[in-house]
């Protein structure tokens, strides 16, 4: 297939036959899921899951998840499917909960980046669902978004992304849950968690007792760090994606996480340093929080307040469409008020941690 020139950005359900005929015959599709927006490809297809890798400037040793429509779907992609991996999927499919298994001749290499597993997952968004059923094959899909950019979670980061790169994006509204599936290996005893996402620690170990939570992104551990710089990576990734820098706006982002009060006073001192110094900054936090810097003036400050009941939640749904938002307003500084590590906290904190390059502070 040649380079495609144009995107069509379809609207549901009109475009879905559109769409799967894409994908049957080798097209990139942007797609909605209950996380983020996939990009799609034919998971046997090689050559449309390579294509996959040069719109999104993607690193090829970093493997792509394998979505499907129906349980059938799963064995003809694995050697083997343990039984904790029935008892998952009975549990938490459809839904955000990836599970990393020892994947089988029909998946090809350029999937999994040379790995002998394959990741899995049965997508919680009835147009994601539809689309892999209309088009019949599994379907290959890392989020749609340019590689190291914050991942989309509406049609139109998509576009902003991806415009003439793929051949169509379907407009499903924004996503809900907004951070991307929990990634769980199953390969490894006890199973670990490779990705913290939409699928909490807690909830996985009331079915998996004894599962592995997933390592602390850099500078989101105890303590912070008052001159940031990120961890350094060291020996190789068993989820190679954790390696690189993800989920990067242009602005520097930095974040403060902990007891409100200090959280406030640390954000204030932050955007001050920064106004003095000529910045514009834009602010990411809880409306009480809010309201105690409401006078930091300066026509310079962009602000962006949450507001709703449960403001972890309300951070993994909006968080990256505010950074792209913030980047789009110019903003050289995102200040955001961080959440604990505790529930969805986990996989909110890992992408701010490495949206900061590991500018996170704990008071
Ligand atoms: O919610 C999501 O998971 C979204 C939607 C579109 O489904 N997808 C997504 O894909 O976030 P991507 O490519 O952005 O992230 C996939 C993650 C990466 O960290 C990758 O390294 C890991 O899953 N992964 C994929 N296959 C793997 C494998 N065989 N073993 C270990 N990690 C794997
Ligand atoms: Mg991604």
């Amino acid at each position: 297939m040649k380079e495609p020139t144009s995107t069509r950005l379809l609207k549901v359900p009109e475009g879905l036959d559109v769409a799967a005929e894409a994908l049957r015959h080798g097209g990139l599709v942007a797609f909605p899921t209950e996380t983020v927006y996939g990009l799609g490809a034919n998971a046997t297809d090689e050559a449309a899951v390579k294509r996959i890798f040069a719109a999104k400037g993607r690193p090829v040793d970093n493997p792509i998840i394998v979505h499907v429509s129906d349980l059938v779907q799963v064995a003809p992609l694995v050697r083997n499917y343990p039984a904790a991996a029935g008892q998952l999927a009975e549990r938490f499919w459809p839904g955000p909960l990836t599970l990393v298994l020892p994947r089988s001749g029909l998946v090809p290499d350029v999937v999994t980046g040379g790995l002998d597993t394959v990741a899995i997952r049965m997508p919680d968004h009835p147009v994601a669902r539809e689309l892999i059923r209309r088009a019949g094959v599994p379907v290959a899909a890392p989020s749609a978004n340019l590689s190291g950019r914050p991942s989309p979670t509406r049609a139109e980061d998509v576009m902003e992304d991806l415009a003439g790169r793929i051949e169509v994006v379907l407009d499903g509204g924004p996503t809900g849950i907004g951070v991307e599936s929990t990634v769980l290996d199953l390969t490894a005893d006890p199973p670990a968690i490779l990705r913290p996402g939409g699928v909490t620690w807690e909830q996985l170990r009331s079915v998996l007792q004894g599962v592995r939570p997933a390592p602390a992104a850099a500078g989101s551990g105890a303590g912070g760090s008052d001159t940031g710089g990120s961890g350094a990576e060291s020996g190789p990734a068993r989820s190679p994606g954790t390696k690189y820098t993800h989920y990067a706006p242009r602005a520097r982002v930095e974040v403060v996480a902990g007891d409100p009060t200090r959280v406030g006073r640390r954000l204030r001192e932050l955007a001050q340093g920064h106004l003095k110094a000529g910045r514009r900054v834009a602010l990411l936090c809880a409306p009480s929080t809010f309201r105690g810097l409401a006078d930091l003036g300066g026509g310079t400050v962009l602000r962006r307040v949450l507001d709703g009941l449960d403001y972890k939640v309300l951070l993994a749904a909006e968080v990256y469409s505010q950074l792209r938002e913030f980047d789009r307003q110019g903003a050289e500084v995102v200040l955001i008020e961080g959440v604990s590590t505790s529930g969805l906290g986990a996989a909110v904190m890992d992408r701010l941690g490495r949206a900061a390059a590991g500018r996170v502070w704990r008071v």
